[in-house]
Parts: structure tokens; sequence; C-alpha cells
């Protein structure tokens, strides 16, 4: 049995920045993640189910368990020395780590603390979404905003962590993706899954058909295809949407198959957050061999201009991405 730990260590020498400061940032972020995990397993029986009488900058209403997360791995991210300061699905503005870190740390970390949160009153799975970056602002001068709003393809990290039915923590550095499940009894994180890759081919798709009205032709008519029945291509594919982004796209990493979050009428940029949502799904994504687009070019290549910025993400195995461009640019 090897360990997160032990695991990041024997590989620390692929990681390009310095020896241990990984390894540091990875246990912070298990550490919070094993917390949040005894949280949400006995959330029945705690008072943290349902909302916390207060709403997030995206207008969302945040439940108490969003709070409960986002405190948690602010707490884990400020007792190392290696962040600088964070940016939250939670927070309106960057949190800037005070007693010199924002002059002399290297590594600027965003997160969604809780994703699917509107599913935890229902014990549906939900996750947690982490995207590291190295600062760009000088050392010896305090972190500002640019060291935030970086393109996806400068990630030196990203992961999630999955609370399904096991507790699994999916990290990549651009050298494959490794998942680790949490042994309860050993209160460790334990390597499950090394060098993650989609499946060459997927019959899965995913996406909230509700709004299937809202949503541009392209997709309509993808849809339709996934719909058709053609044996040669194993049409028709499956429909499968948790409402987690999280557990859906870990569903396709494992079976293959396609997440589809468009631009609706409602979301005409889309509902996902380009720097903690799609930004880090986006690297796992490539590191595990699928493709992810906002429909026009590879997520990791935009450049963000907000904190919370929105883009519509489109995620899964190459044919099926390849498939659904043809039809969004016909
Ligand atoms: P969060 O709970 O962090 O706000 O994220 C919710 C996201 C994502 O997890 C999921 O894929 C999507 O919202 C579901 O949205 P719909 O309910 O509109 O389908
Ligand atoms: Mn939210
Ligand atoms: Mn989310
Ligand atoms: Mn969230």
């Amino acid at each position: 049995m090897i360990t997160l730990s032990e695991f990041v260590y024997a590989k620390q020498h692929q990681f390009a920045y310095a020896t241990g400061e990984l390894s540091a940032l990875l246990s912070s972020i298990a550490t919070a993640a094993r917390f949040i995990n005894r949280e949400i397993s006995k959330a029945g029986l705690s008072d943290i189910l349902g909302f916390n009488e207060s709403s997030n900058i995206q207008g969302e209403a945040q439940t108490k368990l969003d709070v409960l997360a986002n405190e948690r791995f602010k707490k884990a991210l400020i007792s190392r020395g290696e962040v600088a300061g964070i940016a939250s699905e939670e927070d309106d503005d960057l949190v800037i780590f005070e007693g010199g870190r924002s002059q002399t740390s290297k590594y600027v970390v965003l997160i969604d603390p809780l994703d699917g949160s509107s599913n935890i009153d229902v014990n549906v799975p939900v996750g947690t979404i982490f995207s590291i970056y190295r600062r760009v602002t000088p050392i010896g001068q305090n972190i500002a905003i640019d060291d935030f709003l970086q393109p996806g393809n400068k990630q030196v990290a990203a992961g999630y962590v999955l609370y399904g039915s096991s507790t699994l923590l999916v990290y990549t550095t651009g050298q494959g993706v490794h998942g680790f499940t949490y042994e309860p009894s050993l209160g460790m994180f334990c390597l499950s899954n090394e060098n993650m890759s989609f499946p060459e081919f997927g019959n899965t798709y995913s996406i909230n058909e509700g709004n299937y009205l809202k949503f541009p032709d392209g997709v309509k008519k993808y849809m339709k295809y996934c719909q058709e029945i053609d044996k040669e291509t194993h049409r028709p594919y499956n429909s499968r949407y948790i409402g987690s982004l999280v557990a859906d796209f870990h569903r396709n990493i494992l079976k293959g198959g396609i997440f589809m979050y468009p631009n609706t009428a409602s979301y005409p940029d889309g509902k996902l957050r380009l720097l903690y949502e799609c930004n880090p799904v986006a690297f796992i994504a490539e590191q595990a061999g699928a493709k992810a687009t906002d429909g026009f070019q590879r997520i990791l290549d935009i450049q963000p201009t907000s904190l919370h910025e929105r883009s519509p993400f489109f995620v899964g195995t190459p044919s099926m991405v390849d498939q659904l461009m043809h039809f969004l640019t016909s």
C-alpha cells in the first residue's frame, strides 16, 4: 500500500519546482479533505445540512457546508508556508495571507471548496476542486490579482476530491493523473488509480437536459446525435447527470464520456467558473488524454479577466468532443 505522501515524495523529482513544496501543498489539501469527509459522512446527525442564510458573489445561496469547507481549506492552506494567498468560489475577493507570506510564499491556490453543494442534503456525491499556480509577482512584493488571473496552461498542479461511495483524491502536476482512495481506519489516502486515462471510446453524455430549450443549436443537434440508433457507433449513448461536476467528470474519466455545461439563456456565459472549476478539470482531463473546450478554444488557453468569470464547458473523450465541435461549428 502506497500512501499519498509516499507517492508524492517518490515522484517529486518530476515536479519542476523545489523539492518538498508540492508535498507540503498536497498534504495540506488532503488534511482539509479528511476533515470535510468526516463532516459530510455524519452530516445528517449534526446541524450542518441546509442553507446558511448567506449568498456568495455569484448570487448562489451558500449551504452551511460551503461555508465550513471554505473555512477549513483556508485554515489548512494558511498553516503551511508555501501559499501566499487563495481565491475561492465562496469569497468575493482574493484572500491574501498575512505575516510576510504575501511577499515570500511562492504559490497561489484557487478553490471550489464544495462542488455540487445543492446535492448535499440528499446524500449525493460532492467534491472539492483545486488549482495551483506559481506567483508571477516578484518575491518581495505583495501578490496581486495578476497572480490569480493566469491562463490554465500555467497551472503547476490541480486536483479534486470526490466524497462519494468512497472518498478519492485525484491530482496532476502535468506528469499524468493519479488517484488515491481514503482509508478511514488508517486516516490516509492510499494509491488506487495510477496513471488514470480516459478510455479511447465513450458512450455516456452528461448534461442538464432540463435546459434543452435554452441550449445553442449545435448542442441540441449533438444531443440528438447521441440519442440516435446506430450499431456501429454504439448509439444511443447513455445519459447520466449527477449534477456535481466532480462526480460526473470522475465517472467519465473511468468509463469514457462527455460532460457539457453550455451557455444558456439563463447563463449567457455558461454556469461553471473558469478559474476554479473549468481550468483544474481541463488540466486533469488533458493529462488523462481528454479534450476540454469552451466551444471555440481550448479551455487552458483562455486568458482570464476576472476571478469569478464563467465559461461554457465541454470536456471528455476526444472523439466525442470532436463530434460535438462538428455540430457547434457547422
Ligand atoms: P457548486 O456547487 O460548486 O456551486 O457547483 C455547481 C455546479 C457543478 O457542480 C454542476 O456540474 C453544476 O453546477 C450543476 O448545475 P445545474 O444544477 O444547473 O445542472
Ligand atoms: Mn456554488
Ligand atoms: Mn462547483
Ligand atoms: Mn462550490
